[in-house]
């Protein structure tokens, strides 16, 4: 379950490298697409990848895992912004086939169960892509969310608006809301890539690693899926036994 690579940039190598095989067998794959600088060099290395190898994304579905509420696709903290800065634009996406939820809509328990609904007509999500807060959320599901939760409205903690405070000017502009998919969803993923990179990493690993499967630590619940992977980097692993992780070679 747990393997590590050397650095961000092996870990980037290898995660693009897997979305490019599937995307190479199934070319309308749906995608579970997460944020986070833990992303951006796993989208930088798929979007040389899929260039030089001239790779068609046009058929791809993609569903992303969360949005604040409150802000738009034009604010640069918004994650549709950071989607299209780092992925959409960059490559051929068919814009009307990447979903995010939408952080300025009305009803928001209609888009809520609208958002799993879509994702269970596009017939599942083949490969979910998850980074890891500090608290051990996935998405923006906190500790103590139900692990049947579907698409739903959370009250962000205060360790999760700290941590993502560094992105915004001050405290006061962090939003206190966000949506996010349920963990029963992200559970419902063909194949899941969790990725953990650096030193900031390295006890939410450790405490995942010791952690039963349990609603505390939300990461958890993917020790019960079984294609799913947590893959750290030497800084993120420094906590953990060396028999812990598996050495993974990276395939390009
Ligand atoms: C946010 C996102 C998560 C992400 C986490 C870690 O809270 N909602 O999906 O995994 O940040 O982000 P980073 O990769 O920047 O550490």
């Amino acid at each position: 379950m747990f393997f590590i690579l050397p650095n961000p940039q092996s870990i980037a190598d290898y995660v693009s490298a897997r979305l490019v095989d599937l995307i190479s067998t199934k070319p309308q794959a749906v995608l579970g697409l997460a944020t986070g600088s833990t992303m951006e060099p796993v989208y930088d290395r798929l979007t040389a990848q899929v260039t030089l190898e001239d790779i068609d994304v046009s058929q791809l579905i993609t569903f992303n895992l969360d949005e604040y509420i409150g802000l738009g696709a034009d604010h640069p903290q918004s994650y549709h912004y950071y989607m299209s800065e780092h992925l959409f634009n960059r490559l051929a996406f068919a814009r009307h086939k990447t979903f995010l939820p939408d952080g300025l809509c009305v009803d928001l328990q209609e888009q809520c169960e609208l958002y799993s609904r879509k994702i269970a007509e596009a017939g599942g999500i083949d490969l979910q892509l998850l980074g890891i807060g500090g608290n051990g959320h996935i998405g923006f599901n906190e500790p103590g969310t139900s692990f049947q939760s579907r698409t739903h409205v959370v009250d962000l903690s205060a360790q999760t608006r700290l941590d993502n405070g560094r992105f915004f000017a001050s405290m006061d502009e962090v939003p206190t809301q966000a949506i996010t998919l349920g963990l029963q969803d992200i559970i419902e993923a063909k194949q899941i890539i969790l990725v953990a990179t650096g030193n900031n990493k390295a006890q939410v690993m450790a405490d995942l690693y010791y952690s039963a499967i349990d609603e505390n630590m939300p990461a958890s619940i993917i020790k019960q899926h079984n294609n799913a992977m947590i893959i750290v980097d030497e800084a993120a692993a420094k906590l953990l036994p060396s028999e812990a992780c598996k050495p993974l070679i990276a395939t390009v």
